[in-house]
């Protein structure tokens, strides 16, 4: 596949295929492609926890919101949950420099791993309107800190992309059956051509 398209079909999904699970050596993959990722500083300051066991993705469930604008919709439901998850963990030992290249970082990383996943036919959903209380949940180490949880599996719902029009609303929608369509603006409201000197 060529990467425009790849890119293209990286979707966010937020309703999975429950019982079909994601092996754990696939996640250890792409954690392997996360680590190969651009990082500020070079400081590799991430680690990532790979969940694939029924009993911990239950655990985890219940800490994380979805999708803020569909507000009658309160996540998914049970047999439409994530089967997988990969957890994305600042190691304050390693992290010197701000949080804003933390959150570079992790952008950079996830998307390593999203790509990678969609070529394979497995989607995801960053989240990263999780619970504080999930690092408790886990019984983490004082010096990791989660900075986002990536929800992994095969979907259970189709996801279009729309042209976003003039004036046009920017909130991803779900149409009466069940399409999940997200507005991106055009090329031309993007692109900024630089000004000519003076
Ligand atoms: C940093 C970040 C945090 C996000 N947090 C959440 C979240 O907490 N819950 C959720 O349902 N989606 C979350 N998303 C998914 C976005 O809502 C999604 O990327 C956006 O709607 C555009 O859809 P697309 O990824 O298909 O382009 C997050 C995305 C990013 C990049």
């Amino acid at each position: 596949m060529k990467i425009g398209q790849l890119v293209a079909q990286t979707r966010t999904v937020r309703r999975f295929q429950q019982e079909r699970p994601v092996d754990e050596a696939f996640l250890h993959g792409l954690i392997d492609l996360a680590r190969l990722s651009g990082c500020a500083r070079n400081a590799q300051a991430l680690q990532f926890i790979p969940v694939c066991a029924a009993s911990l993705c239950a655990q985890i469930f219940p800490h994380l919101a979805w999708a803020g604008y569909l507000t009658d919709w309160k996540g998914p439901e049970s047999g439409e949950r994530p089967p997988a998850y990969i957890l994305c963990l600042v190691n304050e030992h390693w992290h010197k420099g701000p949080d804003t290249e933390i959150y570079c970082d992790v952008g950079i990383a996830t998307q390593s791993m999203l790509l990678a996943a969609a070529a394979s036919g497995i989607f995801g959903c960053r989240i990263g309107a999780f619970s504080p209380a999930l690092h408790g949940q886990l019984r983490l180490a004082a010096n990791h800190r989660i900075v986002l949880v990536v929800a992994l599996g095969y979907p259970a719902e189709e996801v279009v992309l729309e042209e976003l029009r003039a004036g046009g609303d920017i909130r991803y929608w779900r149409d009466t059956a069940g399409v999940h369509h997200v507005p991106k603006r055009p090329l031309q409201d993007v692109l900024l051509l630089p000004s000519d000197p003076a």
